[in-house]
């Protein structure tokens, strides 16, 4: 096992950045995800730590080490892909078998840790089988087998779940987490699935156009989102957006609803004086009772009944919005609606950087 730290480490193809320096430490034990919509950088931030991609510049550390000029197969690391690329003609036992026997392991000593972690995985009746007799979720155990027979010092995990069904997602996604508290080796994951990112990681680094936007545990990147971006891309349904304008110590939204700052985000916006800001309010923070102290008025414009949920889309002027209400609220589309809001839940961001203004 190993920490792992990137220091100013950055990629560019020709004068294309595509990593800009990040810097992160990442403890021992510890199951980092990384997170950002496609092209961000994260394959190339996971494969510079693998070796796989040349480093432009800044450092890669494993434990004490610096790996830049380490050949991959020197880091000790493991890697897990979209694309389990199995051997197909070898059957799962030596498949799984196959890197230990390139590092001389063999006999007993290899059997015994084959076993160990098809039976960890839940896949010792398949050891015998051939790749193209397992389905989807079975092929994606046996990689991720392959991976810890070796025993490596560090996981990586470029998005192993996206060729599964939803179904099959979840449940691997579970494997994987059982697989990380029974042998605590730290873990790098790529994904764009922020589900994932949110009940896998420790920590959660979201990507993007190659800078780290926030650092945090789910909760942290959940509740505290340090810009418009990290809170559109945490949580779902996506977090809704409204501009409005501080004043008189009010958010006063562009149908002259107003909400008095003090109470907004637990009092952490009450300085903020008069501005232009963009309003952050999370779906499920919206209250259907009308009795509620801050209100919104909006029109509805669609209802998705979705049997444990409804979900109300709506307007305010010209900001479309999304509440997630109880499922016996069935507003009618076209109706005016008046939605309570949770105040402490509300996020404020200035309009301009759209970074947070707690
Ligand atoms: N060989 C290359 N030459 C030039 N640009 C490249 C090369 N390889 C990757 N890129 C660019 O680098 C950027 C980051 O790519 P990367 O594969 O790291 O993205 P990603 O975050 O993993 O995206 P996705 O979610 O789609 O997998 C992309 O904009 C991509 O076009
Ligand atoms: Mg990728």
């Amino acid at each position: 096992m190993a920490s792992v730290s990137f220091r100013k480490l950055a990629k560019s193809y020709g004068n294309v950045h595509v990593v800009n320096g990040i810097d992160l430490e990442i403890a021992d034990g510890e199951f980092v995800v990384f997170v950002g919509p496609s092209g961000c950088g994260k394959s190339t931030t996971l494969r510079m730590l693998a070796g796989l991609e040349s480093i432009s510049s800044g450092e890669v550390m494993i434990g004490d080490t610096v790996v830049n000029k380490l050949a991959p197969r020197e880091r000790d690391i493991a890697m897990v892909f979209q694309d389990y690329a199995l051997y197909p003609h070898k059957t799962v036992r030596d498949n799984m078998g196959f890197s230990l026997k390139v590092r001389g392991i063999k006999g007993a000593d290899a059997e015994a840790r084959i076993n160990a972690a098809a039976e960890m995985l839940g896949i010792s009746h398949l050891l015998d089988r051939r790749p193209s007799q397992l389905s989807g979720g079975q092929r994606q155990r046996v990689a991720m087998g392959r991976a810890i027979v070796r025993r490596p010092k560090v996981f990586l995990f470029d998005e192993p779940l996206s060729n599964l069904d939803a179904k099959l997602r979840g449940q691997v996604r579970t494997e994987i987490k059982k697989l990380h508290q029974a042998i605590g080796t730290t873990i790098v994951y790529v994904t764009h699935d922020q589900v994932e990112a949110m009940t896998l990681a420790d920590r959660i680094v979201i990507l993007r156009g190659g800078d780290i936007e926030q650092v945090g545990t789910p909760d942290e990147v959940y509740n505290r989102p340090a810009s418009v971006f990290v809170g559109g891309f945490v949580g779902s349904p996506a977090m809704n957006f409204a501009r409005a304008n501080t004043s008189g110590g009010d958010i006063v939204f562009a149908n002259g609803d107003r909400i008095p700052l003090s109470a907004v985000g637990s009092g952490a916006f009450a300085d903020i004086g008069d501005r232009e800001v963009i309003v952050g309010i999370r779906p499920e923070h919206f209250i259907a009772a009308d009795g509620s102290a801050v209100v919104l008025n909006g029109q509805v414009q669609v209802v998705e009944p979705l049997g444990s949920d409804t979900l109300v889309h709506f307007s305010i002027a010209d900001a479309a919005l999304t509440a997630r209400l109880p499922p016996e609220v069935r507003p009618v589309a076209g109706e005016a609606l008046r939605l309570g809001v949770e105040p402490s839940k509300i996020h404020l961001f200035d309009a301009k950087s759209e970074r947070t203004l707690a």
